[in-house]
């Protein structure tokens, strides 16, 4: 499939919500049928009204407190000595990562279902503690699927959530991840649909919640661009927009529209979580031998064993610990428009160091991911060279994980 200029690259699927024909779709039971037909004809009718766009942008812009910022990360520049390392501070987002794009879309859409209940899944917990908040501001009932294994690492944004209101649903099957909590999700709202609205945390599940989680992270890109034109009065010669992909919800929003530019000019780096560097487990099926396979409702490639089941996954981030990937990475990948590679803990908690060490800034572990691939090229190209990097989510969730690894928690 050749990609189509001037159109989001999310709305380039078939009829049956599939990219190049092969990656997303809609594996789903006939008893969601109806919603999702519901929800769909419900985003297609307001993602192109006037009131309710007006209403997202006042929301994005005087609530989550967007534009962040776009920042040179000179310290950093100087100490590698190669090509100029930026970083979008998406972080800055009121509650410190990307996830509120999404979640003030689905509770907008919820409310014009006249629904008063909102549920979601969450990993590091971000998405949950942004459906939270969102959900407290316009009046919703909440409830968050969480693997407890990532209940226990993530105790700062466990924290957040239930100050919010929020019901936290411990999820103890499998992996006790984020795999399962989507899951676990997808059930309870394959039998509450009639009041309850669900929104996936990320650029995954059936093909109309990676279009409305795209339609909401696009907002990224769009301030990204006009930044980088202030910067430098156009968009560089070479410019590498370096992103970590868990789901790929932080990673399209962020390159959704540089999409269209020649991929020598603008290069998209999506950097997966690889996992410790001594286990054979990881959670990177873009950039690591991985099959096509059917998770969440949506064909893409997946960490799979032989048997073709699901595998184990293991990274010392939660929000990158997920054995699928959006078929839009998939469909990214396939066409040769962007670049997947990995970055390993001890890379990623490396890279976290030497960043905070050096900067006024400190990326979660997801973000951190990005930083090691950054960190790993930036030596090897000359200062003409354009590195922007993602820093989609501030590490204060990572606090203790960052303390049993290094000793101490700097920030
Ligand atoms: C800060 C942060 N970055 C990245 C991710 C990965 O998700 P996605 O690939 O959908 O952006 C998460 C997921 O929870 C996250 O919290």
């Amino acid at each position: 499939m050749k990609i189509k200029k001037g159109i989001p690259l999310i709305d380039q699927h078939d009829k049956n919500g599939f990219y190049a024909g092969k990656f997303g779709g809609n594996f789903v039971a006939e008893t969601l049928k109806k919603p999702i037909d519901d929800l769909t004809k419900l985003f297609e009718k307001y993602r192109k009204d006037k009131n309710f766009l007006k209403e997202r942008n006042d929301l994005y812009e005087n609530y989550i407190g967007t534009p962040t910022r776009f920042i040179k990360l000179q310290n950093l520049t100087d100490h590698l000595g190669g090509a100029q390392i930026y970083a979008k501070m998406v972080s800055d987002c009121k509650g410190g990562a990307h996830k509120c794009y999404n979640a003030i879309t689905h509770a907008m859409l919820c409310k014009r279902a006249k629904k008063k209940y909102i549920c979601t899944d969450t990993g590091a917990g971000y998405n949950g503690k942004m459906f939270s908040m969102v959900a407290k501001k316009f009046g919703l009932g909440c409830k968050v699927f969480m693997g407890t294994r990532d209940i226990e690492r993530q105790k700062p944004n466990c924290d957040a959530m239930r100050k919010n209101g929020a019901e936290i649903v411990p999820v103890n099957s499998g992996s006790k991840t984020l795999v399962d909590a989507v899951s676990e999700c997808i059930r309870y709202w394959v039998a509450n649909c009639n009041k309850v609205h669900m929104g996936i945390g990320s650029l995954v599940g059936p093909n109309i919640f990676v279009k409305i989680c795209g339609f909401s992270t696009a907002q990224i890109s769009r301030e990204l661009k006009v930044q980088i034109e202030e910067e430098f009065g156009e968009i560089p010669k070479k410019l590498k927009l370096i992103n970590c992909v868990g789901g790929g919800s932080s990673a399209y929003g962020f390159w959704s529209e540089f999409i269209d530019y020649n991929k020598n000019q603008v290069e998209l780096i999506g950097v997966e979580a690889g996992g410790p560097s001594n286990s054979k487990l990881h959670a990177a099926p873009l950039s690591k031998n991985s099959k096509i396979g059917v998770l969440h409702g949506a064909a893409a490639y997946c960490v799979q064993n032989s048997d073709g089941q699901i595998n184990e996954t293991e990274s010392i981030s939660s929000g990158l610990d997920y054995p699928s990937v959006s078929p839009i990475h998939c469909l990214l990948k396939d066409v040769g428009r962007a670049k997947y590679t990995y970055a390993t803990d001890e890379e990623a908690l490396k890279a976290f160091k030497l960043v905070t060490e050096l900067e006024e800034i400190s990326p979660s572990l997801e973000p951190a991911h990005a930083f090691a691939e950054a960190i790993k090229i930036a030596p090897k190209l000359d200062d003409t060279n354009i590195i922007v990097v993602d820093s989609c989510g501030d590490s204060i969730k990572d606090k203790d994980i960052i303390k049993k690894h290094l000793g101490s928690y700097l920030r």
